[in-house]
């Protein structure tokens, strides 16, 4: 029997790419996505991957999302956390809703799915689990205090919890991916990309989704078992730690 493997926001973006990736590389894979139906359909569609609606900022949510996951397809070995979203704005112009939102985003939900799957994975003696953060929470970004803050506590939990977990078979590690060619980054002001985002990129050009799916393919391999607690930075040359 394949291995299961759980994306968060797996319909769109990097995460439909990861979700390509996996099943190409023959998983069993469930795509998580918060709202939008219509491209989630579309995705089912055209890829025959499962998809699952929930808010994965919600701990109640992603208890029943995941055990409706495991009752449809089997204990998760493999869990990506994906699912971002940017409420870009300086700090002293920053609402509460833009600073909560993304926090609940993109960090909390880490603690959210990965509490549901963490015991089984251990029980089991086997498990992968790949953040996706940011270039932005390692060097931080104009706009994004919530964002960065968020992104570099993904980086922090990922540490942690490879340290927990190492004994039992369990890597985490952490992607932080640079610009890559989503909706995400084209929905950034045109004048912004143009003037201070593209000139910064040493290889010249935004990254592509498949460019991220191809590091958490390699991350989540049984021939993986030695990377644990790393970060692994694709971001085509623009920050470099
Ligand atoms: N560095 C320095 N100064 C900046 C700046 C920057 N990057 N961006 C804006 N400023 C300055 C402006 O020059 C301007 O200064 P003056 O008043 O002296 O002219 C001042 O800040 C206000 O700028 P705006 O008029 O643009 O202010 P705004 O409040 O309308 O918008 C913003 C600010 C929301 C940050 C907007 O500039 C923006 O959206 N920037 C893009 C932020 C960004 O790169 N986000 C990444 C999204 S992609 C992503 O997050 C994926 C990933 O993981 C990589």
């Amino acid at each position: 029997m394949s291995r299961v493997a759980v994306v968060s926001g797996g319909s769109r973006g990097i995460g439909a790419a990861i979700s390509k990736a996996l099943k190409a590389a023959g998983y069993t894979v469930a795509a998580t996505y918060a709202g939008n139906d219509e491209a989630a359909g579309k995705f089912k569609d055209e890829t025959g991957i499962a998809v699952y609606k929930w808010d994965v900022s919600s701990y109640d949510a992603c208890r029943a999302g995941l055990k409706r996951v495991e009752d449809d397809l089997g204990p998760i070995d493999i869990l990506v956390n994906n699912a971002g979203i940017t409420r870009d704005a300086a700090l002293h112009k920053m609402t509460i809703e833009q600073w909560s939102a993304v926090i609940n985003t993109n960090l909390n939900s880490l603690f959210n799915m990965t509490r549901q799957v963490i015991e089984g994975m251990r029980a089991r003696g086997f498990g992968r689990i790949v953040n996706i953060s940011s270039i932005n929470g390692q060097k931080g970004q104009f706009g994004q205090s919530n964002y960065a803050a968020s992104k570099a506590g993904d980086i922090g939990f990922s540490k942690a919890l490879a340290l927990e977990n190492a004994s039992k078979g369990i890597t985490v590690n952490v992607i932080c991916p640079g610009y890559i060619a989503t909706e995400m980054v084209l929905a950034v002001p045109q004048a912004v990309l143009e003037k201070s985002v593209l000139p910064n990129i040493p290889v010249g050009r935004l990254g592509q989704p498949e460019e991220i799916a191809r590091c958490v393919v390699f991350l989540v391999s049984d021939e993986a078992g030695f990377i644990t607690g790393s970060t692994l930075s694709a971001n085509g040359g623009q920050f470099m730690v």
